[in-house]
């Protein structure tokens, strides 16, 4: 039974305040949505909106991203209600830690480095290609071909000594670069509308046709399972799209990691979480629609489907602009995907489940500096070395996995502790979240096979690694011993 044993929310708060492990608390609530918009808009909005629309949804994208907004919007409340209930960093690992038990909050911390670590290398390779391109740099040197890839590695370790600096600093990087972000999508959005032709949306849902088999692991599972031959278009279509669009809404749940950061977590975590998300859920839909309304879908397979739409018509210096976005965008998404990865690690070091030591904090910048260097090391040398750009549906399913998890959390949560107090509470529980969980399976039956093979093997490597040293060293399986045998006088 000790595998299901959870940690009180009163010990994890109390914990928060033990003098060796204490975050400096300055975020407000526009901080918290800048680190949100930060991290959610980036290759998603940049590179996914184009290649799905010509791949797989055609104009219908928008639905697909009304879709998988949706999905995330159930999740936001959740986010929101235990964020606020339970402010204590590690997000997802925490809240189960609450609610289901250490054995369940080991898997989710674990897969969160599929969302966080495995998310910022995939980034950071995308952000090193947007550099190489726009400073003409040498094909070995940054970008896809480049092994290692040393535009990838340089990014990680600028961030890393960000992070290790302060989160004011963080935070303040974060502000700008979020702002000139905001003002290029505004700006694709704004001029983009001049050139929309109505035309080009028919027609708006093309008819389903048979995908080339380019190996059977691209197919969506929920296609294999439900026997059809692969498809694309239609709405099989628009929901495959919607599955690997969903990884543009990534983020919104990593503004709760720094909950312990926050200097009124109850009354602004439920701002940050569910205002980034709604903010970036709007302009993905007018961009997608401005987009495949400005050339017809089948143009936008490329890397830069967003230039190519303005190249289109007529208007490639936009070209510039847009990767100027792109680079500055994706930076804050790297910084807060390692900033997240970081107090996830932390807070389960702090519970033990990771050495101790590791969590310790500068005394000066009051951050966690030795965990920071670690996960930047090894995002740096997994983007440096490994070419990782179909990895991103891996992270999306380890996220999706997340909000099952957190969704089940806040009903288990009302039920055993309806005393707590709670300053943002999702409505309809236990509906809205029992939805949210089919929602998120939903989607993850939605991404390609091989994506849910290479998802298992990890957390089969995860169990080990739980079993043979987590399990051992857990502070709350040290307490509980402690109590048990009666102290030597
Ligand atoms: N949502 C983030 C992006 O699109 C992960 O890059």
């Amino acid at each position: 039974m000790s595998l299901f044993r959870t940690k009180p929310v009163e010990q994890s708060i109390r914990e928060t305040d033990e003098p060796e492990h204490r975050l400096r608390r300055n975020l407000s609530a526009l901080d918290l949505t800048a680190f949100g918009i930060g991290v959610i808009v980036g290759t998603g909005i940049f590179v996914l909106t184009g290649q799905q629309a010509a791949l797989n949804a055609g104009p219908a994208i928008v639905i697909s991203f009304v879709v998988a907004g949706t999905v995330c919007a159930l999740a936001a409340m959740c986010y929101a209600e235990f964020a606020s209930t339970v402010p204590v960093a590690g997000s997802a690992y925490t809240f189960s830690y609450a609610t289901l038990g250490e054995f369940i909050a080991w898997i989710i911390g674990w897969d969160l480095c599929l969302e966080l670590a495995l998310g910022a290398s995939v980034v950071s390779r995308g952000w090193s290609a947007y550099f190489q391109r726009l400073l003409h740099l040498p094909t070995w040197l940054a970008g896809d071909k480049a092994i290692p890839d040393w535009g990838a590695i340089f990014i990680v370790v600028v961030l890393g000594v960000v992070m290790v600096v302060g989160m004011k600093v963080s935070s303040r990087l974060t502000n700008i670069l979020v702002a000139v972000k905001l003002a290029v999508i505004l700006f694709v959005i704004g001029l983009g509308l001049f050139f929309i032709r109505s035309a080009n949306y028919t027609p708006f849902i093309p008819s389903a046709q048979s995908a080339p088999r380019t190996s059977g692991g691209n197919q969506p599972l929920v296609q294999l399972i439900a026997g059809v031959t692969p498809q694309h278009f239609g709405w099989f279509g628009i929901l495959a799209a919607a599955a690997i669009v969903f990884f543009a809404y990534i983020g919104f749940d990593v503004v709760a990691t720094t909950a312990e950061e926050t200097r009124n977590p109850q009354r602004d975590m439920p701002r940050g979480i569910i205002g980034s998300l709604a903010i970036c859920a709007l302009l993905y839909v007018l961009t997608s629609a401005v987009v495949t309304g400005m050339t017809k879908y089948t143009n936008l397979n490329t890397g830069a489907p967003l230039a190519r739409a303005f190249d289109q018509v007529g208007q490639g210096w936009a070209a510039n602009v847009i990767s100027l976005g792109a680079i500055c965008g994706i930076t804050t998404v790297i910084l807060v995907l390692m900033l997240g990865q970081t107090r996830v690690f932390f807070a389960m070091a702090r519970d033990g489940l990771l050495p101790q030591a590791v969590a310790r904090v500068h005394p000066r910048f009051g951050t966690p500096w030795v965990i920071t260097i670690i996960t930047c090391a090894v995002v740096a040398a997994l983007a440096g070395f490994i070419p990782l750009s179909e990895l991103s549906e891996l992270t999306s399913i380890g996220t999706l996995f997340a909000f099952v998890v957190v969704s089940i959390g806040v009903i288990v949560l009302r039920r055993t502790r309806p005393d707590l107090p709670r300053s943002f509470r999702a409505p309809g529980v236990p509906w809205l979240p029992a939805v949210s969980v089919a929602a998120s399976i939903w989607l993850m039956f939605n991404l390609p096979v091989q994506t849910w093979i290479r998802f298992v093997v990890w957390m089969i490597v995860g169990l080990g690694v739980y079993f043979l040293y987590g399990r051992r060293h857990s502070r709350l399986q040290r307490s509980t011993t402690a109590e048990a045998q009666p102290a030597v006088r």
